[in-house]
């Protein structure tokens, strides 16, 4: 059996799996999806938005790129964010970034990736403004480590500064914005920083 013929078995198993323990599963999923939560994670296979959160298809829409930013003219991130806030209204947008990056690692290096390279300029934005304190770092994971929460820091206020979530917040006591990070040797998120809607602070 090729590899992807392995997906598709699986995919079959699955559904059957789901079916019998709740013959109603899929027909209710199809009707609507009233998800309370924008996910914006990093496309790294190991950082799966459902799996780490323990949550169900339905529960999370989720937007990934490499090194989860939150870039401005980027029209890709501003569709899913806009149709998540204005459309599905969800109250909370998680910004999830995890230690061990290859985009924030590659940020740091003298390797020219092409497009991936112009990708990550907007990493390279949050390096220098904290090279100071970066550079004090002498071990190269750990500094990699700190770029990573800075990341997810700087992503956060960059979707603050977003119209979509600046109007939202005019009119209602939502989204609230959380920057998490996620560590791939223990499975634990944890919190960075969090930004509530202005009457809610
Ligand atoms: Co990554």
């Amino acid at each position: 059996m090729k590899p992807y013929e392995k997906l598709l078995l699986h995919n079959k198993a699955w559904a059957a799996e789901q079916i019998d323990r709740d013959p109603e599963y899929f027909s209710r999923l199809a009707e609507i999806q009233t998800p309370e939560f924008l996910w914006i994670g990093c496309s790294d296979s190991r950082v799966p938005a459902n799996e780490i959160t323990n949550t169900a298809p339905g529960e999370i829409f989720v937007h990934r790129n490499i090194a989860n930013l939150v870039v401005g003219n980027d029209i890709n991130l501003l569709s899913v964010l806009q149709y998540a806030v204005q459309v599905l209204k969800v109250k909370h947008i998680i910004v999830c970034g995890h230690y061990g990056c290859g985009g924030v690692k590659a940020s740091m290096g003298e390797s020219d990736l092409g497009t991936v390279n112009q990708w990550l300029e907007n990493i390279r934005v949050t390096h220098r403004k904290y090279r100071i304190e970066l550079d004090a770092m002498e071990d190269m994971r750990a500094r990699a480590d700190r770029l990573s929460e800075l990341n997810v820091m700087a992503q956060v206020e960059n979707l603050a500064k977003t119209t979509i979530v600046t109007r939202a917040w005019e009119e209602e006591v939502r989204p609230t914005l959380h920057g998490w990070i996620y560590r791939l040797s223990d499975g634990i998120l944890r919190q960075i920083i969090k930004i509530p809607a202005p009457q809610d602070r």
